[in-house]
């Protein structure tokens, strides 16, 4: 079949699989024209990544292979391709990197099903005792709307949304460009309460005390989940919203991770990372203003990185630096130093003002935004010949 992008409500409803296979290449090859570290036998040699096939998760998975030379295993929730039917773009990133990280000669192995249940914990833990023994890092990288609690069955449903009032603010229409008002309403009835229940650090939790339980982590184990704050700007719908106090939980859950892991000399840390076009991101109100400003101001001052740049300074500059991991004063990772440095969000500010409801974006980097999108889903490259006739269960 000949593969389209649809896109509705900022969502692509397709994924090209030479587009994402070209994607997946893209960033290999960005990682191997990088400086290996002098330490990297210390980098971690087994590891899981829960969410690991878009976005911050799939980043993670490539760098640990390329960089630490690391065995994988990835556990996501995806749709496989069918005759007619496209697979969603993390079965085809999946696809893609196990391929590469074969001829790597890395093991790479992939569980698809829901990560909050107890099963796929369990399938997991046998995939991990049968071919790595143990595992010495486990990236947490999961954005999901909803989570079925694995003990009541009870479903949970997480909204980005303001707690308290109304917020209004201006965003950007994303395919026509034009800037026009937001308004969220705010969380109603237990709505902040299901976010924690989906975003918190619950499952996290739960995914460490069952891995560690049947002697899994390995000594001197990590682990690291991603965490978001952003400028005051997007306070009310993100960091003081129900997503913000699902990542508070997120992030004392770190806390409590550490202290349950002396033993074996365990470090659960939180990561703040940068705004990013991801598939979650996209669709969050307010948020692709912002990151078409941000992009464009950041791109100006050479400060500009996607995924796999962010998560190849999280390991080298971070996690395996070779000494104490930097953390701010609530012992957070901050690779979202460079997205908050004053000079820029005070040029973000400015570019904001100058924001009118009704009239095209200005400042702003549009095309940069939906090029990063396209090219999650594997379109916009120009290397494929997207007027080809493909097999959707072809990658
Ligand atoms: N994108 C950003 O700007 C940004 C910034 C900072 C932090 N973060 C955080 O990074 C994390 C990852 O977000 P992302 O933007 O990379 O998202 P993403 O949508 O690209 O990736 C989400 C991953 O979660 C998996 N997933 C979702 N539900 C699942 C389920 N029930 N079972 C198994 N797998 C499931 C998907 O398959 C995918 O691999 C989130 O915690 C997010 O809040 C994102």
């Amino acid at each position: 079949m000949i593969i389209k992008q649809k896109i509705m409500r900022n969502v692509s409803l397709t994924a090209h699989p030479t587009g994402c296979a070209a994607y997946v290449q893209e960033q290999l090859d960005y990682l191997k024209s990088q400086p290996l570290p002098a330490n990297k036998d210390s980098y971690p040699k087994r590891v899981l990544v829960i969410g690991g096939s878009t976005g911050y998760g799939l980043a993670s998975r490539m760098v640990a292979a390329v960089v630490g030379g690391a065995a994988s295993i990835n556990v996501s929730f995806e749709r496989e391709p069918a005759e007619n039917k496209v697979a969603t773009p993390g079965w085809y990133n999946t696809v893609a990197f196990e391929r590469e990280a074969k001829k790597m000669g890395l093991y790479a192995q992939s569980i698809f099903g829901d990560a909050f249940s107890t099963g796929i914990k369990e399938q997991t833990a046998a995939l991990v005792k049968q071919h790595l023994g143990q595992v010495d890092l486990i990236v947490y990288s999961l954005a999901s709307p909803m989570r079925i609690d694995p003990v009541t069955g009870q479903q949970y449903k997480s909204v980005l949304k303001p707690i308290g009032k109304t917020y209004t603010a201006l965003s950007v229409d994303v395919p026509t460009g034009i800037v026009e008002t937001a308004v969220i309403e705010p969380a109603e009835g237990t709505q902040v309460e299901e976010t924690v229940k989906v975003m918190g650090g619950e499952d996290w939790q739960l995914w460490i005390e069952f891995l560690f339980g049947q002697g899994l982590l390995a000594k001197g184990f990590k682990t690291v989940a991603y965490s978001y704050i952003g400028p005051e700007i997007t306070f009310p719908v993100y960091r003081e919203g129900t997503i913000g106090k699902a990542k508070e939980h997120l992030e004392r859950t770190a806390g409590e991770l550490t202290r349950n892991m002396s033993i074996i000399d365990g470090e659960a840390y939180v990561s703040v990372n940068k705004a990013l076009v991801t598939r979650a991101s996209a669709v969050i109100p307010v948020v692709p203003l912002y990151i078409a400003l941000l992009y464009k101001v950041m791109k100006e001052m050479g400060l500009h990185e996607e995924c796999t740049r962010q998560i190849h300074r999280l390991f080298t500059d971070r996690l395996y630096r070779g000494s104490s991991v930097p953390v701010d004063v609530e012992g957070r990772i901050r690779l979202d130093d460079w997205e908050m440095r004053p000079d820029v969000q005070a040029e973000v500010d400015r570019r904001w003002a100058m924001q009118k409801e009704g009239s095209p974006m200005v400042g702003g980097d549009l095309d940069g935004f939906k090029e990063e999108y396209d090219h999650i889903h594997g379109f916009g490259y120009a290397s494929v010949d997207y007027s080809v006739d493909v097999d959707p269960r072809e990658v």
